[in-house]
């Protein structure tokens, strides 16, 4: 197997359970880590640590030894600052900080489509563009890839920072027509990040082959990702289903126009 030993956060979530498998071919070892229990029991080649991110001993414990760390832990959507602040401004920081000390060669870091939600829905944006955050759970986003650019401009620690799409198992809106990924895709994007041979430091969208996509010029091609599925293939079940939906007018959605001061 490529790996000794991978470090997978937030093993216990949406998208943590859909990596788990794929992970495990990939490494001799693969550590499970998540603040709550797994919903599954282990397998052969798995261990659990139960892991709070804002703890910056118990992080380095956790990567201790580790050759690559998938980082999908920590606050996953728009909500309160407090979790914002401890699962992903202290816990990225903390992940890094550990991931250096401990000698780790590579992050696959969850970043979000949303560190570029305040673009237009009626734009195409390249991936060297400003980020535009559409909230405070967007801003924390984008300084998860601060951290990967100044641990890699410093210390040539390599990060994929992956700006996820919508992941989610069949499209279910008009806005998947520009941002669905397949959980296929997704976990050959995963593949491609771990496998690639060099990547310094990287971002790619993480996104389907939608004819509609609003992003461009991101480091797909430098990993060899190439998607599978699109959400071309759902547009007229989504029409019939849904025929007044219409994609908001940010590509953030409606997000952009929720009050991030008081999240629901
Ligand atoms: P999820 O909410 O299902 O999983 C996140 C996991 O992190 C949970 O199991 C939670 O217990 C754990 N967690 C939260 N705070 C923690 C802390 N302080 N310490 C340790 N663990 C903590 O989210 P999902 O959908 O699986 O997303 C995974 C990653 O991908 C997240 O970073 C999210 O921001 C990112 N992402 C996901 C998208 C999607 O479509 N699902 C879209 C864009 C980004």
């Amino acid at each position: 197997k490529p790996f000794q030993r991978v470090v997978l956060t937030g093993a216990a979530g949406k998208l943590g359970s859909v990596l788990r498998e794929p992970l495990r071919a990939l490494s001799a070892t693969l550590v499970l880590s998540d603040i709550s229990e797994l919903g599954s029991p282990l397998q052969a080649g798995e261990e659990f640590v139960v892991c709070d991110l804002a703890d910056h001993g118990g992080v380095a414990q956790l990567v201790a030894g580790a050759d690559l760390i998938v980082h999908f832990g920590g606050a996953s959507q728009e909500q309160a600052f407090e979790p914002i602040l401890q699962g992903n401004i202290i816990g990225q920081f903390n992940l890094y900080d550990n991931a250096l000390n401990s000698g780790v060669k590579r992050v696959i870091l969850a970043s979000s489509n949303h560190v570029t939600g305040g673009y237009r829905a009626d734009e195409v944006i390249d991936a060297s563009q400003p980020m535009r955050p559409d909230g405070l759970y967007a801003v924390s986003k984008g300084y998860g890839e601060l951290l990967a650019r100044f641990y890699h401009d410093r210390h040539g620690l390599e990060t994929v920072s992956l700006r996820i799409g919508t992941c989610i198992a069949r499209p279910k809106s008009a806005r998947c027509l520009h941002a669905w990924l397949s959980y296929g895709d997704l976990v050959e994007l995963v593949r491609c990040a771990a496998l690639a041979p060099s990547v310094g430091c990287a971002v790619v969208y993480g996104v389907s082959n939608n004819q509609q996509s609003w992003w461009r010029g991101d480091d797909a091609e430098r990993i060899g990702y190439k998607p599978r599925d699109s959400a071309d293939s759902y547009r007229e079940e989504l029409a019939s289903l849904r025929p007044n939906d219409v994609a908001p007018p940010w590509q953030g959605g409606n997000i952009f126009m929720r009050d991030y001061r008081k999240p629901e």
